[in-house]
């Protein structure tokens, strides 16, 4: 029955993809005379009836209910309230953690590769990928490898970038991390806890430190796999005098990193090893994904693929 509607549909298509090409061509040629309204208005209508436009959002996922409700729920509630045009899919990269929500909660989450697979037989024709990614790293690298096997199957799809990757973009990434700080007095520190990778983009990590210090904050940056562990923000905690300090994770949700790897009694999580060091330690314990100011980053991040610059570049 929509047989007709989508043979219509190719017709477009096909139509608009040879007048693209055309103009593409022989553009400099087809500046519109001045004073001819009324191609240009033929031309709008005729580009009318378009496919179906979606965005798939790609996080890591968490088994955590709470803290998925008010992290990755909250972030994709406040793209689709953003873009009303887009339909909103939802995607996992973790694998254990898909497995674990199907068997624990009975919630089924598809893979990127899945959710694109639906979409490409749900006749989108019009795909953005926004992952919640923090870094360009093995994950977001795998979400691109995923995209790529698709490029053929939309007729546009765009891939986002995460919020750490250009120099504006980190900016952006302090100024809303701002908006949780804790009032700083004069041995009060934050301490950030990323999550850290063997990948080279854990130099990511030290670029928003650097940005932290530009700002004159007292924030101090360290990863739970990798470079700088807790005894290099120890150590640099000492050489500034700092007596108390707050705990927040710099991830994308509260999940078990924050709660147990940064907050829990364990005596090797980084709550108990700075209270042994003589620490005063609060804990923040709520994930960026909770923070308006990085909710509007990834608004921004979609925007940035509709308008033809998903990498963000500024023209000099
Ligand atoms: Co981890």
């Amino acid at each position: 029955m929509f047989s007709k509607v989508k043979k219509q549909k190719i017709l477009v298509v096909i139509s608009l993809l040879i007048c693209s090409l055309f103009l593409a061509a022989y553009g400099d040629n087809l500046q519109p005379a001045a004073g001819d309204p009324v191609e240009e208005q033929e031309n709008l209508e005729f580009q009318q009836p378009e496919g179906k436009k979606g965005i798939l959002v790609i996080s890591f996922g968490t088994s955590y209910p709470e803290t998925r409700k008010v992290t990755i729920d909250a972030c994709e509630e406040k793209i689709a309230e953003s873009f009303p045009d887009y339909e909103v899919r939802r995607a996992f990269t973790s694998s254990i953690i898909i497995k674990k929500l199907k068997e624990r909660d009975n919630i089924i989450i598809d893979t990127p590769e899945e959710a694109l697979s639906k979409m490409k037989e749900e006749g989108f024709t019009k795909v953005i990928v926004q992952p919640l990614h923090i870094i360009p790293g093995y994950e977001y690298e795998e979400v691109l490898a995923v995209v790529n096997n698709f490029k053929d199957s939309f007729e546009q799809l765009t891939v986002g970038r995460p919020v750490l990757y250009g120099i504006e973009d980190y900016k952006q990434a302090v100024e809303a991390l701002k908006q949780q700080l804790p009032a700083l007095d004069k041995d009060h520190a934050v301490v950030l806890m990323g999550h850290g990778t063997t990948h080279p983009a854990n130099a990511c990590y030290s670029c928003l430190q650097s940005m932290l210090d530009d700002e004159g904050l007292k924030v101090f940056v360290g990863v739970v796999e990798g470079y700088p562990g807790i005894d290099n923000v120890i150590a640099k905690l000492k050489r500034n005098n700092i007596k108390e300090v707050t705990l927040m994770p710099y991830m994308l949700v509260a999940g078990d990193h924050a709660v147990n790897d940064m907050a829990g009694d364990e005596e090797d999580s980084w709550k108990s090893i700075l209270e042994r060091e003589g620490f005063v330690v609060n804990i923040y314990l709520h994930g960026l994904g909770e923070n308006i100011g990085y909710q509007e980053i990834y608004v921004q991040r979609v925007q940035d693929c509709i308008d033809g610059n998903p990498l963000g570049i500024k023209e000099e």
